[in-house]
């Protein structure tokens, strides 16, 4: 922990949860416990991010092809994320998180959406740090339902079409008002980025890890930021012009 360094730690963190299957499986037990082992790691990783001063966790909890699970599993997950949400609602007012939500909760059955405008509404004015949760998220979904807000302003005279910018195109995303993630972490060895925030991860630092989700824990999200520290993030630029302008 006193390997990081405050002035060089990302404000905005995304993660990929992956791995919960495969851990229960490898256990032979079923793939719900391994979800169940995932919610105390996220656990650990909200409040280590708090602990350490991260303004922006995103949690892709749920994309929109994870609607094509069974049934079975799909149930027990948004029982899950129901009970979590509950359980979750005292601590993150005392901590002074604020949650927000990212995807289509429209398709979320009634008790989650529900559960979640109550969670989203009361913590809004806290502000130390956002844990934004992308359910029924999919980036490319998200990408097609800007273009219909856009062009739809543009029909209304709310926005011109020389308006049109990138900074413009954000604001009308799913993630407006949120900065763009620094770093990415996926854990269960993929190489994928699955439909994630594909516009704003467009100079995101990736970082993945063999270790399943269940099993990621403090000092494995430790270790990620450091070696997120050691990087160097260019933005196209050479290593000498960073040097130049500092
Ligand atoms: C990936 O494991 C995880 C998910 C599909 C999402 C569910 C995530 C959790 C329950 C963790 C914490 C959730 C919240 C709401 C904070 P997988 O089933 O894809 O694993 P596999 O690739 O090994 O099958």
């Amino acid at each position: 922990m006193d390997r990081l360094v405050k002035k060089k730690l990302p404000r905005h963190i995304a993660i990929i949860m992956d791995g919960n299957g495969r851990w229960a499986k490898k256990r032979s037990i079923e793939r719900i416990i391994g979800h169940r082992k995932g919610i105390e790691s996220a656990r650990e990783v909200v409040e280590l991010c708090r602990e350490i001063g991260i303004k922006y966790l995103t949690l892709y909890a749920f994309s929109i092809e994870n609607w094509r699970r069974p049934k079975k599993e799909i149930e027990a997950l948004m029982n899950l994320l129901e009970r979590y949400l509950k359980n979750e609602i005292d601590g993150l007012l005392k901590n002074n998180i604020r949650l927000m939500v990212i995807g289509n909760i429209q398709d979320l059955p009634l008790p989650v959406s529900e559960i979640l405008q109550e969670v989203v509404e009361k913590t809004q004015t806290c502000d130390d740090m956002i844990l934004n949760l992308a359910l029924s998220y999919g980036g490319r979904d998200e990408i097609i339902q800007a273009i219909h807000r856009i062009i739809k302003a543009v029909k209304e005279n709310n926005l011109k079409e020389e308006d049109i910018t990138e900074s413009s195109f954000s604001s009308y995303l799913f993630t407006r008002g949120i900065p763009d993630p620094d770093l990415l972490i996926r854990t269960s060895g993929e190489m994928r980025l699955s439909n994630f925030l594909l516009w704003q991860m467009a100079y995101t630092e990736i970082y993945v890890t063999e270790i399943l989700w269940p099993d990621f824990k403090r000092e494995d999200m430790i270790r990620a930021l450091i070696d997120y520290q050691n990087r160097e993030r260019r933005f196209g630029l050479t290593s000498e012009q960073l040097i130049k302008t500092g």
